[in-house]
């Protein structure tokens, strides 16, 4: 068996040597790639001797060797497994290198590889070494210019970073373009792109006054897709302009969209590569959420200029200084430009559904790893998500002023730098003069945090005693743990539902944010009249799990009454969960399943007032997935059976059907929309009207949702009737699929989601379907988004890929075995769905472990 390396941050040493200049020509042929490398070799001040030059390369044929114009001798350089040492004997020197690669065969999809037919690029983590011997590490910047060339008729288009700086003819029906990248940027930040694309432009003056180009290629068949990436771009240009200060800083900025990609999209600078399925979107293809992915994927990768590109990493393990704070910006930007409340909740839920999860699992692991074998593997939920609210934590904790200084001070004094998250936290500190070495503890230690709260109201003293005690989990490799910094935003309601206005801390108000920064601590809160109903971690003040130690009395309450968008989806989610449980328990032990009273007050209320904010009522209807219940269950330590799972999850579905019938149905008729916009107010309103459908499809017959089906005039109503049409699997489910494959058959981006609606079907035949899905002719293994769409969503289907028979698990570990060789960092991703074996009863865990072992 190899051995794999692992890599440790605390042997980091930066590089000995400097590459302010690299000269590629890269040359496009049909059966291979010549790729020519100059790179200007200088030695760094202060370094003895002549360490050797250590470059790194993987799958190149090396044709030749120059140091300073002629051949390398044997003994100037060695070869080790994919590493080049170059031995010098001056301080600075030329380096040629060229090497034949072969795109034209590449399944895993990094390095260049090939997309319908023409050429692309992704380089991040380690994908530059594909392509040439280079330093492949974040900390070497080096000023790029690269000539590419191509037979003209396929490739036309030819791209790389920066500035187009000449282009022509040449023999054998070829052509070259010759690109400049004047900032200096690290490898991984590399793209190139030759193809036969069409390209949508569109103009954009900066806050200084620069014209900048802007441009999207794809194929010509979608340019007209292409016009709400471009509006998402420009209002991404301006906000950063508006509340960061930051402008464009090249003349053009392309984006490229392919079909075939293992990520979401990649920010190379002024040449971003995506994934066609965050670009591409009109009224008839796209739903409401392909939009808001779009506005919030196109933003991400723009905002990275800054937060990535401009100030990089100074090593691998660094990846949430990027990330992180990115993910934190365009979550912001998406919360202010479009849904507000609704778009923090969403943003939660996923935190929830994965990274909690992964937090709670084997693969726990700090914000900043302290080791990796496979870098690919720490693009995690982790890593994005949790390094997320890391920054919004100081965010709040600083306040929005403070914390834009501290961002001045951070885009002033690391401005073309290779960074640590050390930095990050220093210049906020320093522009808001506030201490935060403190919150460094976030990026260490990882699990997450439990509050235990303990209220005692004192009715002489008007106050309210509140101790929280923390307390982290042992997660694998890191058995101690200290108290973290965790910001509680506190309110109290009277039983009328009003806020209480209380003082703490001198300060008077409706809601204050108190500093847990030890393991235990007790806060008190004066002024308080009555006995309160407190509601704490606001907003999700801080990424914990909690127990109020109250019951779910003040849970339905605060559904009714809370003011926080947030923390009413949150009780909302408690009270579900608490319910759910007790279901789960009587189904496994055969007892007669019963809803309380109260649970019911609590939804009707939400149902009944639906009309004050649809989209937040939508999202408190839209109950927790079975992946999210079986979460909820593994963390109670109750082992889980799926079935189970699914049928407590049903009754719960039809009871609150059946109750409130004939709302739903009012709400289904009252909130249709005459034609197709994608606004705030009619995205809330096709929200509403299709949760309202969902538990009308548990009432009624199939017949009811065809009908919706046929009618429907906008993608997110197709699909939400597809969704609740595909589990009935008799002749209408059947016309409905059938219908929609021949109407889009065409169009690729559009058939994920018709892979996608049978994947994750309830219906009974849905691991047959999937089988014989796989050989369509539409399926391509070596596609990630059919991968995703068709085994992907099957495998997080809990109740149909957790079968008794263990052949979904099979079925996993078969494909993920064949995508092993294909595209080994989509096959890497397929294994989590494995991960938490451990949290389901014997019968289910034991098949999963055992095809781990098989794939092992
Ligand atoms: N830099 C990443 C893309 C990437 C990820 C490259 C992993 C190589 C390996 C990019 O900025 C990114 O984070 N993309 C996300 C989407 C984003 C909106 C969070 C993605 O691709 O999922
Ligand atoms: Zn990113």
């Amino acid at each position: 068996m190899t051995q794999y390396e692992r890599i440790y941050l605390r042997d980091y040493r930066p590089f000995d040597y400097l590459i302010p200049n690299t000269d590629l020509w890269i040359d496009f042929f049909d059966d291979h790639t010549i790729v020519r490398s100059r790179l200007n070799i200088i030695k760094k001040e202060g370094i003895k001797g002549h360490p050797p030059l250590v470059l790194n390369g993987e799958e190149l044929k090396t044709l030749k060797i120059f140091i300073n114009g002629r051949a390398a001798g044997v003994d100037e350089y060695a070869y080790e497994e994919n590493i080049l040492k170059i031995f010098p004997n001056v301080d600075s020197f030329t380096l040629e290198t060229v090497c034949e690669i072969h795109p034209e065969t590449n399944t895993a999809l990094d390095g260049i590889y090939k997309s319908d037919g023409f050429f692309c690029s992704q380089c991040e983590a380690e994908g530059f070494r594909k392509i040439t011997w280079f330093p492949d590490r974040p900390d070497v910047l080096s000023e790029f210019t690269c000539t590419v060339s191509g037979d003209v008729k396929k490739y036309p288009v030819l791209l790389s970073n920066g500035n187009s700086v000449s282009k022509g003819g040449l023999s054998d029906g070829r052509h070259f373009c010759k690109w400049h990248d004047p900032f200096p940027k690290p490898c991984y930040l590399f793209a190139v792109v030759a193809g036969d694309l069409y390209c949508v432009e569109d103009k954009y003056k900066t806050m200084s006054g620069r014209e900048v180009t802007l441009r999207i290629f794809t194929e010509p068949e979608n340019s007209r897709k292409c016009f709400h990436a471009m509006e998402s771009l420009k209002k991404a240009m301006k906000w950063d302009e508006d509340v960061f200060s930051r402008e464009y800083d090249l003349d053009i900025y392309m984006i490229v969209a392919v079909r075939a990609f293992n990520m979401g999209a990649m920010e190379n600078k002024g040449l971003n590569i995506f994934n066609s399925t965050y670009v591409l979107a009109d009224e008839k293809t796209g739903t409401d959420d392909d939009f808001l992915n779009i506005e919030s994927v196109v933003s991400h990768e723009y905002f990275h200029n800054w937060t990535g590109n401009r100030i990089t990493l100074a090593n691998w393990f660094q990846l949430s200084l990027k990330e992180g704070l990115t993910v934190f910006r365009d979550q912001l930007f998406s919360s202010e430009i479009g849904a507000g409340s609704v778009s923090r909740i969403k943003d939660v839920r996923v935190l929830k559904a994965r990274q909690f999860p992964e937090d709670a699992g084997p693969f726990a692991h700090p914000v900043r790893p302290s080791s990796y074998i496979e870098m690919n593997n720490f693009y995690t939920a982790t890593v994005y998500e949790k390094g997320a609210e890391i920054v919004r934590m100081l965010y709040n904790w600083l306040g929005r002023e403070d914390f834009l200084k501290g961002m001045d001070v951070y885009f002033l004094n690391f401005d073309s730098m290779a960074v640590n998250c050390e930095e990050l936290v220093e210049a906020l500190g320093k522009g808001s003069g506030r201490d935060l070495w403190q919150f460094m503890r976030w990026y260490e230690q990882s699990g997450t945090p439990f509050l235990k709260f303990k209220f005692k109201y004192d009715k002489e003293q008007k106050k309210i005693f509140v101790k929280i005690q923390q307390e982290t989990p042992e997660t694998p490799g890191q058995v101690e743990k200290t108290a973290l910094p965790i910001p509680v935003k506190t309110a109290f309601f009277d039983k009328t539902g009003k806020h209480i206005e209380f003082e703490y801390n001198g300060k008077s108000g409706k809601e204050q944010v108190v500093l847990l920064d030890e393991n235990e601590k007790e806060f008190v809160f004066n002024n308080i009249n009555e006995e309160p109903v407190p509601s704490v971690l606001r907003g999700f003040s801080a990424p914990v799990r909690f127990d109020s130690g109250l019951g779910i009395e003040p849970d339905i309450f605060l559904m009714s009454h809370d003011t926080d968008p947030y923390n009413k989806w949150d009780s909302s989610r408690r009270v579900f969960f608490e319910t759910i449980k007790e279901l789960y328990i009587c189904f496994k032990t055969d007892a007669e399943p019963e809803i309380r009273k109260e649970i019911y007050k609590g939804y009707s209320f939400i149902i009944e007032n639906a009309y004050d904010d649809r989209a937040l009522a939508a999202e408190i209807l839209s109950l927790p997935t079975e992946s999210e219940i079986i979460q909820e269950l593994m963390n109670s330590k109750i082992k889980v059976d799926p079935v189970a799972v699914f049928k407590a999850r049903e009754f719960f579905v039809k009871f609150i059907a059946e109750k409130f019938a004939g709302e739903f149905l009012k709400l289904f008729n009252e909130n249709h929309c005459e034609k197709y916009v994608y606004s705030k107010e009619d995205i809330a309103r096709r929200s509403i009207k299709n949760i309202s459908l969902y538990y009308l499809s548990n009432l009624k017959d199939s017949a009811f949702v065809y009908d919706v089906y046929s009618k429907s005039d906008n993608m997110t109503d197709t699909i939400a009737a597809l969704k609740s049409i595909v589990k009935f699997e008799d002749e209408n489910s059947e016309k409905a699929l059938n219908c929609f494959y021949s109407e889009w058959k065409q169009d690729l981006v559009v058939m994920d989601k018709w892979f996608a609606v049978q994947a994750g079907s309830s219906g009974i035949k849905t691991f047959e379907n999937v089988k014989s899905l796989m050989n369509d002719r539409l399926f391509s293994i070596t596609n990630p988004n059919k991968v995703r769409s068709l085994i992907g969503v099957y495998a997080n289907n809990a109740l149909r890929f957790h079968r008794s028979d263990g052949k979904g698990y099979e079925f996993l570990s078969d494909n993920i075995i064949k995508l092993s060789t294909l595209n080994p960092q989509i096959a890497a991703r397929l294994v989590s769905y494995l991960s938490n074996w451990k949290g389901f009863e014997e019968v289910f865990g034991k098949m999963m472990k055992e095809n781990l072992e098989k794939i092992h």
